[in-house]
């Protein structure tokens, strides 16, 4: 293979002179069993297209933004679309896979979503087609109607939203053909040295303390990219996924436990039932695709500084609960977040829990971003702050977006704390700086930053009074 051959044709000759160990992984592929042997981070995306010919998967971006790659993957919990550009084969293993070539009946006839998309005038190049077909599809068996959120990491350059939107409406009314209902089998599930599936965490925390130089893999919705866009090799792995006690939520007197390889998606109801505020900030978190990979265990391991939930967490007095081996601690989640790229991590420990209160009237997540829908934060603001016979007598406030970690607002929560809340604001505003001395970048210059931030902090104090701040909010 030449040297001038493109990043990843370079990779795949590394990989071919034997460095890295392949794995068995078997799940069913529209509904035929798949037996392979891979690189246990080759991409679904990547295989489906060069080992099976299977070209109705598209590449557009290949870091999970546009969804031209979108399949459908059912296990236990029922059919999710996913982005096949992110998914490593190992994140399969046991499951149902269906492609757009699996999508029709066996007899050729068109799938009501087909149909649909046929009849409402729903393409016109094409190129996104399939991954609509998927992401309508999942939708469809789910029997989802919240069309404009689930499509919205689904991007067309030229058929318009308003026919796709039709016909998911019009397929939605359709009963689901029988052939597209995947049962996931109970197919063998192997690892191997250095490419490890647990089954729980106890297995997990055993293997992590001897193993502490692997590399951790929940959603893959970051990881993914360090493989396809940096071009990493991670030369020992394990996959979270298969971790049932890792993925529940549990609601316990004024508590809510939640586990690490919780997806935002399953998190949702919870947070609608108990946060609202934060429950909207993470429908527009992503897109549904990644919100049906990307774990909160991941998004606070990470130590982004412009991850999400963090902020809305910190707010919350969220604690953290971490294992090394039989071991474990708890700590506030600010506590986490020592710098930029280190957090409070010992080798071989990993996130297992994050604990909120059912109870924050007074909580509110403002996530600003340039685009809506699908696009990172330029800054995220969680504020909660008590009032007591108007005086403000506790407040957490913290940012995502405006310093190199999650950071608590603790200078403006001292501005105003002790003061009649909504009054002398000039004092809390002030403080935005002594707090945050944000970057520049093509997000947002550092003075939009620090404005926007200090306009946030009006929100609050506008929305808690009930006015209406959803300014920005549009729907079709
Ligand atoms: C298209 C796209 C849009 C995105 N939009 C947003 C957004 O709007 N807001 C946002 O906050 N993020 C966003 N992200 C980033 C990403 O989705 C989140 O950071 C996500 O929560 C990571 O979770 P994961 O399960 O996919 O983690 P992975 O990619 O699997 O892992 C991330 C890191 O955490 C470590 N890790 C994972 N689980 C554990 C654990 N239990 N214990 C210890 N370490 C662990 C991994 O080793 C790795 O270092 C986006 C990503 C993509 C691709
Ligand atoms: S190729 Fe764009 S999301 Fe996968
Ligand atoms: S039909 Fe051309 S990008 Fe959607």
């Amino acid at each position: 293979m030449l040297y001038a051959a493109s990043g990843r044709a370079i990779r795949t000759w590394i990989k071919d002179s034997g460095e890295l160990c392949k794995m068995e992984i078997s799940f069913l592929l529209n509904g035929e069993t798949a037996h392979i042997t891979a690189d246990p981070t080759r991409t679904l995306l990547d295989w489906l297209r060069e080992e099976r010919g299977l070209k109705g998967t598209k590449e557009g971006c290949n870091e999970g933004d546009c969804g031209a790659c979108t399949v459908m993957v059912t296990d236990e919990t029922g059919p999710r679309a996913m982005n096949a550009c992110i998914l490593f084969l190992p994140q399969l293993a046991g499951k149902a896979v269906r492609t757009v070539e699996g999508v029709a009946a066996p007899d050729g006839n068109l799938s009501p979503v087909q149909e649909a998309m046929v009849n409402h005038h729903g393409s016109q190049c094409g190129f996104c087609t399939p991954g609509f077909i998927m992401s309508m599809t999942a939708a469809h068996i789910a029997g989802a109607q919240n069309h404009d959120d689930i499509l919205a990491g689904n991007l067309c350059r030229c058929t318009g939203y308003a026919p796709i939107i039709r016909a998911a409406e019009s397929a939605a009314t359709k009963p689901v053909p029988q052939w597209l209902q995947d049962q996931p089998s109970a197919l063998p599930i192997t690892s191997t040295d250095t490419a490890y599936l647990p089954e729980t965490s106890d297995d997990l925390a055993q293997w992590y303390a001897a193993n502490p130089d692997a590399t951790l893999i929940a959603g893959a919705t970051d990881v993914g990219l360090w493989v396809t866009k940096q071009l990493r090799d991670l030369p020992k792995v394990a996959f979270l996924n298969r971790v049932r006690d890792l993925q529940t939520v549990t609601v316990t007197g004024d508590s809510i436990h939640i586990g690490a390889g919780v997806t935002m998606n399953q998190l949702l109801p919870y947070l609608r039932q108990y946060h609202p505020s934060y429950a909207e900030m993470v429908r527009r978190y992503a897109s549904h695709q990644v919100r049906n990979a990307a774990t909160i265990g991941g998004n606070v391991a990470n130590g982004s500084p412009i991850g999400d939930n963090p902020p809305a967490l910190i707010a919350l007095g969220a604690t953290l609960h971490l294992r090394h081996g039989d071991t474990r601690r708890s700590l506030p989640i600010e506590d986490f977040f020592i710098a930029y790229g280190k957090q409070d991590r010992a080798k071989g420990e990993f996130v297992e829990a994050i604990t909120i209160p059912t109870t924050a009237p007074a909580l509110r997540v403002y996530k600003l971003s340039k685009r809506f829908d699908q696009d990172i934060s330029t800054a995220c603001g969680a504020f909660n702050v008590t009032v007591t016979d108007g005086i403000v007598t506790d407040a957490r406030i913290a940012f995502g977006g405006m310093a190199a970690t999650p950071k608590r607002a603790s200078a403006v929560e001292a501005a105003l704390l002790g003061q009649l809340w909504g009054t002398a604001t000039e004092a809390a505003l002030a403080a935005f700086a002594t707090d945050y001395q944000p970057l520049s970048d093509m997000r947002a210059s550092a003075a939009y930053r620090l404005e926007a931030a200090q306009g946030l902090l009006l929100r609050y104090i506008d929305d808690l009074a009930g006015k209406q701040t959803h300014v920005l909010e549009v729907s079709a």
